[in-house]
């Protein structure tokens, strides 16, 4: 009994610092993530932290959503119209020319365009598919000349920077070639300036959030058919993503904190001066594996 309470002490003690070792090891292993899961910013410079998706929904944060989405969706019957062999092949020749004409156009003019067209073509991007179609799109038309001027000022200073001191000189020298820089006098003479936000997580009407899975993929398919939508159209564009601009245009356009800016699209008919660079394209057998 004696012996045991003179070791209590001494048991007490070693007790004290393994505690001490192991806490100390648990902070080294909560802290190394982090290091290797930001690089320095120069290693990656076209990551846009603030595209970085930020969904934050904590467990049971979507109970609610559980219990909506078990409501019932009734199944109807679905038809395509049935084009021979002939006419499916004629379809896609045709749309393969129409969407190989498609080029990004930097020279646009300021002629306008009909507000019907805009809405048709966005209609169209709306038809894309979405993770769990919870179709996590919003489309920011800006025909206003005030704001289209000030989305021009936002760009024009970050791409600046981004030019010189963000990109690096690599891929500074990549865009040479199209000879793109960061004046973008389109931004100002475009009719339109479409700003496509990808909505990282929705809202229950409760105001609690709402999962919005695949977000970015189902943002860039719907983009995707917004482009082809704007060529059949007949419209020009380019397609830009803006390093850096996120916060400020969202700002700019007071769109809420989870929308993120993923691309920017000036639309319109092409100057008469336009012109594009001569670029070729990866023929069938270098993007196509038959299995
Ligand atoms: C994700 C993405 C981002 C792009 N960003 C820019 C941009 O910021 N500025 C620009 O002038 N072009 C931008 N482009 C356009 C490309 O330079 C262009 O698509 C490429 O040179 C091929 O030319 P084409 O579109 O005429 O076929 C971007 C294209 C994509 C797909």
């Amino acid at each position: 009994m004696a012996i045991f309470s003179t070791l209590t002490p001494v048991f007490l003690a070693v007790l004290c610092i393994l505690i001490a070792i192991i806490f100390k090891n648990f902070k080294k292993s909560e802290k190394k993530p982090k290091t290797d899961s930001k690089p320095p910013v120069p290693s990656r410079p076209w990551v846009d932290e603030d595209l970085e998706d930020d969904t934050e929904i904590n467990p049971g944060e979507d109970d609610e959503e559980l219990a909506e989405s078990e409501g019932d969706v009734s199944h109807v019957p679905f038809s395509l119209p049935r084009y021979s062999e002939a006419e499916m092949l004629h379809r896609s020749q045709e749309f393969y020319a129409l969407m190989n004409g498609r080029r990004s156009v930097r020279f646009i003019s300021p002629e306008p365009v009909p507000r019907d067209i805009i809405e048709n073509v966005i209609r169209a991007a709306g038809t894309a598919p979405s993770g769990a179609h919870t179709e996590p799109w919003t489309f920011v038309v800006v025909a206003d000349a005030q704001t289209k001027s000030e989305i021009r000022r936002i760009v024009e200073e970050e791409e600046e920077i981004n030019y010189k001191l963000r990109m690096g000189e690599k891929w500074v020298t990549d865009l040479k070639r199209l000879r793109t820089n960061w004046v973008k006098e389109y931004l100002d003479t475009a009719p339109y300036l479409i700003l496509i936000f990808k909505q990282t997580y929705g809202m229950h009407p409760s105001g609690k959030k709402r999962t919005h899975y695949y977000n970015e993929i189902s943002v860039s398919i719907s983009c995707g058919i917004l482009l082809a939508a704007l060529q059949n159209a007949g419209l020009v564009t380019v397609t830009t993503t803006p390093l850096n601009c996120g916060p400020q245009l969202r700002q700019l356009l007071q769109r809420p904190l989870n929308e993120k800016l993923l691309m920017l699209l000036p639309v319109g008919f092409p100057s008469e001066d336009a012109t594009v660079p001569q670029l070729s394209r990866k023929p069938l057998d270098d993007i196509m594996v038959f299995v």
